[in-house]
């Protein structure tokens, strides 16, 4: 790219994208730059790029770094095959998550990564359709939104969402004792907050409280919990066993609640797909873990709501090795970034780019190109468990209410814009016939 084209990216993409949080959102500027931001995934700008270059690979200076944007599908495969020793985290996310969770999986490498990974994989029942505790997830889940649900107000706003999944979170992972133990998430909050900065501290003042709390969890863990399970797995030195915690806390909490609070937003602003969540979930018993895992239809709309405003807008790699995309050499160390909020929503290879598509995901073959879940080797590790949640919280939420989006606006009849402020969204809610 020009210099010219690459100071647009640097300037009106990726600061932005720096600056609301890579770790965590930073609320104020999630509301400036979607306030005045159109296409903060720079939709428009990569197209143009590739109509300009007849290329879908590109060389930009980010900051001060010669990287790589990859946008054609053979090259994004090979990124994410070959993760993470050819392609590790990107140095921000590694330094990052340095903070609050040295040795994680996801930033690690080798025989480490490959432990690591098993142990994930293991613990979070990666490999099975349901977990083995799905039951217990979801009395939970069941529990924490007949309380929530008490006060019909709360069910109105994101604040009371961002509790909810708070409360379900530490439940699933720690045991009931860790309900109302606000001072594990504020801690971990902190350190998010930490690692979401320019210019990071060496060591965070939150580390050893947090961890202090997380061994108390693991040592006296509850049965039925994910810390339960930890001492259950084989592990070893290398794993690291309290290291792999936060990573599940803060996916579950932040990352899942805010794809299903735009979920629900979805489907409230689209009545023919409401319709057929509602003609579904009349189908199945919702409660069981059986029936909210036949829910095909409903994990389709999560999966929109995810594809269409992808929480990990851009996949951020680092070459460990020298090596060879789309025909270019590239050298060990080089920044390579894969650009989800680009790729899905691209009209030439996405026939429902712009519009709300549940079907597809139930009738189709998954698109090669989405990967807000991650993909290859370092797919998300709490894929079912994560889509099993989230169906299991929206069909309680859906049972018997009937949610109306007041702000911000969506329907059928509009473009689904690039962006969704979630903090911003706003329900009305009435009782329903749970089988109209
Ligand atoms: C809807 C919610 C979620 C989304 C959108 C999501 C998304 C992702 C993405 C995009 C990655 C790949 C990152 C990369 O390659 O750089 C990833 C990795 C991972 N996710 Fe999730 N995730 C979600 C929920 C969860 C949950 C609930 C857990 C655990 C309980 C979890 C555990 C992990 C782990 C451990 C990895 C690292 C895997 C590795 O590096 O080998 N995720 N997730």
């Amino acid at each position: 790219m020009s210099f010219a084209d690459a100071l647009v990216y640097n300037l009106g993409y990726l600061v932005p994208y720096l600056l609301q949080g890579v770790f965590t959102d930073r609320r104020p500027w999630v509301y400036f730059w979607l306030a005045v931001h159109p296409d903060p995934g720079a939709v428009g700008f990569l197209g143009r790029m590739r109509d300009k270059h007849r290329s879908g690979i590109f060389w930009i200076r980010l900051g001060t770094r010669r990287s790589l944007i990859v946008l054609d599908r053979e090259d994004v495969h090979r990124v994410l095959k070959l993760s993470p020793d050819v392609y590790q985290a990107g140095s921000f996310k590694r330094e990052g998550m340095q903070l609050f969770q040295p040795n994680a999986v996801t930033i690690s490498r080798g025989e480490a990564w490959q432990e690591r990974r098993w142990f994930n994989e293991a613990v979070l029942d990666f490999h099975r359709s349901r977990h083995r505790y799905a039951a217990q997830f979801l009395s939970i889940v069941r529990d924490e939104v007949a309380i929530m649900s008490r006060s019909v107000r709360s069910l109105r706003s994101w604040d009371s969402y961002d509790r909810l999944f708070e409360t379900i979170t530490r439940r699933i992972v720690f045991g009931t004792a860790a309900r109302d133990d606000a001072e594990v998430t504020r801690l971990l909050k902190r350190m998010l907050r930490e690692a979401n900065r320019l210019i990071k501290p060496r060591r965070s003042r939150y580390y050893d409280r947090f961890y202090a709390r997380i061994r108390a969890y693991l040592d006296a863990a509850e049965p039925g919990s994910l810390a339960a399970l930890c001492g259950q797995v084989p592990s070893t030195e290398l794993t690291k066993v309290e290291n792999q915690l936060p990573h599940w806390l803060f996916a579950m909490w932040q990352t899942l609640g805010t794809n299903v609070v735009r979920a629900l937003a979805l489907i409230a602003a689209h009545p023919d797909a409401e319709r057929e969540v509602r003609r579904e979930m009349a189908g199945v018993d919702l409660t069981t873990s059986e029936g909210i895992d036949r829910l095909a239809y409903l994990e389709g709309c999560v999966q929109e709501a995810m594809r269409l405003w992808p929480t990990t807008p851009l996949i951020f790699r680092e070459t460990t090795v020298r090596d060879v995309l789309g025909g270019v050499e590239i050298p060990a160390k080089t920044p390579v970034l894969i650009p989800n909020s680009f790729n899905h929503r691209d009209r030439e290879r996405v026939v429902t780019a712009d519009r709300f598509s549940p079907r597809s995901w139930v009738d189709g073959e998954e698109h090669p190109l989405f990967h807000h879940l991650g993909g290859g080797a370092q797919v998300c590790a709490g894929k079912p468990l994560a889509l099993f949640l989230a169906k299991a919280v929206l069909a309680t939420l859906l049972d018997g209410r009937r949610f109306r989006l007041v702000r911000p606006s969506l329907g059928p009849s509009q473009r689904v814009p690039y962006a969704f402020n979630h903090f911003r969204v706003r329900f009305e809610v009435s009782p329903s016939e749970a089988a109209e």
